[in-house]
Formats: structure tokens, sequence, C-alpha cells
């Protein structure tokens, strides 16, 4: 539930409008803070709009309520009574309150209306990814690679149990917040692969490469300043931006070159950029790689107008050659670009260790990694560089390269032969997704809820941007199980798409897609996490 203190009355003016507020403290400055009665009762509207409470509960009881929230009985009266008079909880003579038949709806209106939602950062749908139907669900959806062929679990299994055995004396202590000094060493070495000689004492080890994009961001904006993204961008850029109460600044991103860097510096010259988030290496969604010499331009340009650029080389080791997987970060001279990264791509998303080397901002990084949880699992940290450095981890790449090339190459057939004329899909040199824009008639939101209710999930458009530019976009992603019943889901996602081209859907998959719609309209809290 969101915090009470996150309400102000000025959002509950259309459930109570009287007399909401309590005067401000003295000295005027306090932001008013609804009275205590609605406070009470926003809480039970929003327990009863969640469905933690089911009509014909009964609530606590007046007194156990006014111990719990620390106030007086009469202000649980009148909390109790504000929702009786708004039709969400009924008195029983002599047993208290209970919980109304229709609560549910009626509290979810209420808590919609009065709830303060932040500053959005950007508008996009809520969505929901679980897919339905009676089928072994198949999911073009999830970018984390779940099919065991992608990783080797037992070379996972052996280094692991190899560093509980050596590092024992970890599992008894503190150890160091930036991480231990085996895997920051592993992890200078790669950095070589990406053309970047990183010293490890500059290095910081963290809980997967989002959660380095994170403190790098903390480390140069302030809530409200604006921050350049691709367009379209990794939906949990999005999500972190919004979290964090920043202002995103959508550039215009080739789907093979990357983000146009015309169009970024007349953003740099006219808008109160404050840094740029961006992959130029295998971006998401569209996998497009940024030439070297465009790479080595932006180097320059974030170095000219002094703003930070927080690289994310999540995919660079996708990349078949050294020359393709370079990162901005090999041609920073002044220590601008703050590069993050992590293996959840080629070891395992679950070990959930990524890295941060963050030029001028090293120092605030190993800060806030400090302040905010001290230190990473040292063991896993162990098993991480011990894979790292041996020799199988390059082989082990080619392997990943080769089998999604091959892949890719198969479902673009499929989405040729199967999916509606004037599809247009992209051909991207490694990753594990595809970018599909389907006519302009086809909104993909819809495609996704008829896929989903039979049982197949794919990655509407939308969520990658904060527009509706997307809206006739599908990412696609082959990081599952790939054999004949996924490539007939892949066909049957072309026929739907087509069926919903030429509006011959049956009466139930309209009805689906219409239910869908509402669904999505009312779920502003779910956001697209579990397509990671
Ligand atoms: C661009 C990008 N960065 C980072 C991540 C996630 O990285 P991690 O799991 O290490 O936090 C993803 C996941 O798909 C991604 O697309």
């Amino acid at each position: 539930m969101k915090g009470m203190t996150s309400l102000h009355a000025d959002h509950l003016d259309s459930w109570a409008p009287a007399a909401l507020a309590q005067p401000a403290r003295e000295g005027g400055a306090a932001a008013p803070t609804p009275v205590l009665y609605l406070q009470i009762a926003l809480r039970i509207a929003q327990l009863l709009a969640s469905g933690a409470l089911p009509a014909g509960q009964r609530l606590p009881s007046v007194r156990d309520s006014a111990a719990q929230n620390n106030v007086s009985v009469a202000t649980v009266v009148q909390a109790y009574r504000h929702l009786e008079e708004n039709g969400l909880v009924q008195p029983r003579a002599k047993s208290g309150y209970f919980v109304a038949a229709a609560a549910k709806a009626k509290a979810l209106a209420l808590v919609r209306k009065v709830q303060r939602k932040p500053e959005p950062a950007v508008e996009r749908p809520a969505f929901s990814g679980a897919a339905q139907g009676t089928r072994a669900p198949v999911s073009f959806a999830g970018y984390s690679p779940k099919d065991k062929d992608f990783f080797d679990t037992d070379r996972i299994r052996v280094a692991l149990s190899r560093a509980t055995r050596l590092r024992r004396d970890t599992l008894t202590e503190y150890t160091s917040s930036v991480g231990m000094l085996a895997l920051r060493n592993a992890v200078a070495v790669r950095a070589l692969h990406l053309g970047c000689a990183l010293k490890a004492d500059n290095i910081v080890i963290t809980s997967g490469c989002i959660n380095a994009v994170a403190m790098c961001l903390q480390a140069v904006t302030q809530p409200g300043d604006m921050v350049a993204i691709e367009s379209p961008t990794f939906f949990g850029f999005l999500d972190l931006l919004e979290a964090l109460r920043l202002k995103a600044f959508a550039l215009p991103t080739d789907p093979r070159t990357g983000v146009s860097l015309p169009a970024l510096q007349l953003a740099l010259e006219t808008q109160p950029i404050k840094a740029l988030l961006l992959v130029p290496t295998l971006s998401n969604p569209l996998a497009s790689v940024m030439p070297l010499t465009q790479k080595r331009a932006l180097a320059r340009m974030v170095a000219q107008y002094k703003v930070p650029l927080i690289e994310d080389v999540v995919f660079n080791d996708l990349l078949a050659s050294d020359a393709r997987r370079r990162a901005v970060k090999a041609y920073d001279t002044e220590g601008w670009v703050m590069t993050c990264g992590s293996f959840a791509k080629t070891v395992s998303p679950g070990i959930r260790l990524g890295w941060v080397e963050a030029g001028r901002w090293s120092h605030e990084i190993a800060t806030l990694k400090r302040v905010q949880g001290a230190s990473t699992n040292a063991v896993l940290e162990y098993a991480l560089a011990d894979l790292l450095t041996q020799g199988s981890y390059e082989a082990h790449l080619r392997r990943l390269c080769e089998r999604m090339k091959q892949r890719l190459g198969q479902a673009r057939k499929i989405i040729q032969t199967h999916f509606p004329v004037g599809t247009q899909v992209n051909d991207p040199p490694a990753g594990y997704t595809l970018w599909v824009a389907l006519p302009e008639a086809v909104d993909s939101m819809d495609l996704f809820s008829v896929c989903r209710a039979q049982g197949i999930t794919v990655g509407p458009g939308q969520i990658f941007c904060a527009s509706h530019k997307y809206k006739h976009c599908l990412r696609l992603s082959f990081a599952g199980a790939w054999g004949a019943p996924e490539q007939a889901a892949l066909a049957e996602v072309g026929q739907l798409a087509r069926r919903l081209q030429e509006g011959t859907l049956t009466a139930s998959e309209s009805q689906t897609v219409e239910a869908s719609r509402m669904d999505f309209m009312c779920r502003d809290d779910v956001t697209a996490h579990d397509l990671w």
C-alpha cells in the first residue's frame, strides 16, 4: 500500500470536499496533511481496493483500531462512519463494522480518485504479462535467457561450491562494500574486450546492471532533472526514471546505428539535460549498434558539454568480436562516461551481480554503495570471478552468439511468412530479440491481449516509450525454449495480428481485447517488471 504520508488534501477533494486539511503548522511552511480520520478511512479503503479485506469481513473493533493507530476512539468512529457514508462498510448492531458487498469496486474508484500519483516521468500503459490459456505458456516477452542451453549451470554449480569451500571465511564476516578484489580484477580484465583499460580500484560491484545505473543516476541528478534516453528504450529505464522523479527526454534512435548524434547535440544545446542514459551497443529493444566513429564522437561530445553519459554495456559481450563490443568508455579520456555492466545475459541473471566504473564519480558511487547496504554476497562474487577467468567463458560466448544467430534467422523467416503484409522486422547482428513493426492498424496492446488468451506473451511496443509512437510495434524475445511448439506459437502471433488488422476476430476474442483494455486502465500500479 502506498504510504499515508504521500496523501495530501488536494487529492482528497473529490472524496470528501469539506475541511480536509488541518491548518498548516505554525510558520505555515508545512504541506497540509489530511485530517486523521480521513487518513484512517483511506488506509482501510486501500485495503478494500486491494482485496485484502473481502466482503463480509469484520473491521477491527473501534477500540483496537484506535490503539493500533494511536488515535482516539472518536477519530476511528468518524473514520468508520465516513466509510459507511461511502457505501464501503456496514454497521451491525452490537457486532461492529463489516465490509459491504460491492466494497472492492467502490473502494478502487475512490482510492484511484484520491491517491497521489508521483509526477510521471513518462505516460505509459500499465501492463501485466502473465500468459493465460490452456496450452503450455510460450513467452516471447522476457529478455532474461531462460533456456538452460544458454547457461552452463554445471559450471555455475561447481564454481559456487568451490567458492563456498575456499572462501568460507566470508560467510561469517562483513566484506568489502565495493566488492571483492578478485571480481573487480576479473571485471577489469573483461573490460579489455570492450577496449577499456579500467583500474580495479575504480570498479564497484553492484546488484546487477540496473542497480549500477540507478546509483549513477542518483550520483549525477536531483529529482526533477532531465535525462536524455533512446527512443524506444528499455522499459526498466523508464520505470527507474519515474521512481527517481526524473524527466525523460527521448532522442530519435536509428534501428541500426543508435541514437542520433545531431539530435543529441541539439538537445544538449537547448535543453537542461543533466545526464544521458544510453545503450550504445545492442540497445534494447532495437538492438542497434553505434559504429565506432560515432562512439568516439559521442565520447567527445559529452566531454565538450560536460554532461555525464551513463553507458549500459550489459549486451556488449553478446557480439562476436572485440571490435564490435568496444564501448564509448574506450574513448573517454576525461572520465565523463559512467559504465555499467553485468553478466545477467551471459552467465546468469539470478547471480544478481553487476559493476560500475563511474569515471569522475567513482568516489560518489563507492559511497552510495556503502550507505545503501554495504557489500554484495562475497561467495557469489568469488564464484563469478572464477567463472569469468576460466578460458571457457569466451567459448561459451561464441556458442551463445552462434545459437542466437540461428534462432533469429529462423524466427525472421516465420515472421516474414505469417505476419500481415507490410510487417517489417529488423536484422540485428546479435542479441536475443527482434523488433517488429506491424501495419499501423494493428494495436500491439490488443495483440498482446489476444495472444495472452492463447497462452503466448509478447512485448507490446508502447511499454518501450513515453508516447504512442510504437503502438504498432512488438519486441519478440527468443531467449526461452525454441522448438516446434514455440515456432508454431510465433506463426500464431502473426495470424492473430492479421485477424486484428482485418477485423475478423471471433466475438470472444473481441471481448478479450475489450476486457483487457479496461484491465490495463485500472491497473496503474502494475508495471512491466515481469518481462525481465
Ligand atoms: C538495457 C538493459 N540493461 C540492464 C538490464 C538488466 O540488467 P541486470 O539484470 O543486470 O540488472 C536489462 C534487462 O533486460 C536491459 O535490457
